[in-house]
């Protein structure tokens, strides 16, 4: 057969259009950054919190302990993990950052560069891994979707009150 489960949207895909999403709004952050407007920039960039924060507690209620039970060796899921609890602390500095001034995009701006150096290993290394492996991440594909609208709902109306 010349179609391999590869080519057919699975967990890995699902986990790497939150990556792209993000990236997209990282690059309108960089364009805003410094400018006059600081509610856009205040409001993008909790956008922008908000959606790493589900993505993070996703990969860890789901995506990771599954890799983990599979995987020979733990230490991509170490290391990740680690990077997690670094992106939050930062997520959580913007959060309650009192100013929209430059500290406040220098914040975003190493978020986006910490952020894209670990979407490099989950996309190079943590992917193919968990697609060779016995995981079945079409059934988590389903799963990550289900978990995802409960948490897009908390935290929206988290946000909203
Ligand atoms: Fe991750
Ligand atoms: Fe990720």
């Amino acid at each position: 057969m010349p179609t391999t489960k590869r080519s057919e949207a699975d967990a890995c895909t699902l986990l790497d259009s939150d990556h792209r999403k993000v990236k997209k709004l990282f690059n309108q952050y960089a364009e805003l950054a410094g400018s006059r407007s600081t509610q856009d920039r205040r409001e993008l960039a909790m956008e922008i919190c908000m959606e790493l924060t589900v993505h993070a507690q996703l990969e860890e209620e789901i995506f990771y302990p599954a890799l983990r039970a599979a995987f020979k060796e733990s230490d991509l899921l170490d290391e990740a993990e680690v990077e997690h609890a670094t992106a939050k602390d930062l997520i959580a500095q913007i959060q309650e950052a009192g100013e929209v001034d430059e500290k406040f995009d220098a914040l975003v701006t190493v978020l986006g560069e910490y952020i894209d150096h670990h979407v490099k290993e989950e996309r190079g290394e943590i992917f193919p891994k968990a697609r060779a492996s016995k995981v079945d991440l079409m059934e988590m594909r389903e799963q990550l979707l289900t978990r995802k609208e409960e948490l897009m709902a908390e935290h929206s109306g988290a946000m909203a009150g």
